[in-house]
């Protein structure tokens, strides 16, 4: 496993109140940050969100966090000689913020192998397919193409390949007759926030980490995703 960053502080060492820090990356609109956010406020995550960062300088995640009085950070790629120097310079911004997690939240950018690597087991991404189906773009027309079924979104461990690391939970809805890649994204959009707080949730209670051989679930190799329950819960099915 590689080393953990110099600046990842051991999860919920904040004086004992059982908080974990977040730091958010998002590229657009920002509905699942709001998410999180709303979850917090209301007292429902012991999680304390501490920045969002964002390689877009007009994403509206950004303007979200301000009205909240969280920190805005936005670095423009075209600044930076390449991938690497790019994203060094944004993952020294969030390291600053001491997070024990990063969650990728509609973050649209490939982040370079040996930044991904320093966050090992420390980053998490949603994804709004059922990995490893559809990895990369346009998730909802592919689904549609294919004839699939069902559909959905996925929370996973982020890992040096692109949408590829271990997966911690999933939600799924039926494809309608009729669906276009709007309708459906609408669709799953609601059950992304509730899979990804309580994915955010497991995390900050210690019921879900990074293995050595994948991901595990209270001690134990978890065998399939979980999914998200009606009380915030996750749980293993079939
Ligand atoms: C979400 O649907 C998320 O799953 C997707 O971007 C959207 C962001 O929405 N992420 C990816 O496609 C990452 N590959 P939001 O900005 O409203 O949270």
């Amino acid at each position: 496993m590689p080393p953990p960053h110099p600046a990842l502080s051991p999860i919920a060492n904040d004086g004992g109140e059982g908080k974990i820090s977040i730091v958010i990356l998002a590229s657009g609109r920002g509905s699942n940050f709001a998410a999180l956010l709303a979850a917090q406020q209301r007292g429902d995550l012991p999680i304390r969100i501490r920045a969002l960062l964002s390689d877009k300088s007009a994403a509206p995640a950004l303007d979200i966090a301000r009205a909240a009085g969280i920190g805005a950070i936005a670095l423009s790629p075209r600044n930076f000689s390449d991938r690497a120097a790019f994203d060094r310079a944004l993952f020294a911004r969030a390291a600053e913020f001491r997070p024990d997690l990063i969650v990728l939240a509609g973050y649209m950018r490939v982040i370079d192998a040996a930044v991904v690597n320093e966050w090992h087991g420390r980053m998490i991404n949603i994804h709004p397919s059922l990995l490893p189906k559809y990895p990369g773009l346009h998730t909802h027309a592919r689904a549609i193409e294919a004839g699939d079924g069902v559909h959905g979104a996925s929370v996973h461990f982020v890992t040096a390949q692109l949408d590829g690391g271990p997966v911690i939970a999933q939600a799924q809805i039926p494809v309608l007759d009729g669906d276009t890649p709007d309708t459906l994204a609408a669709r799953l959009l609601p059950l992304e926030h509730r899979l990804l707080a309580a994915s955010v949730d497991a995390i900050a209670r210690h019921r879900i980490a990074l293995g050595t051989h994948g991901v595990e679930c209270d001690g134990k190799p978890l065998v399939a995703p979980l999914c998200p329950q009606a009380d915030g819960s996750l749980r293993a099915v079939g």
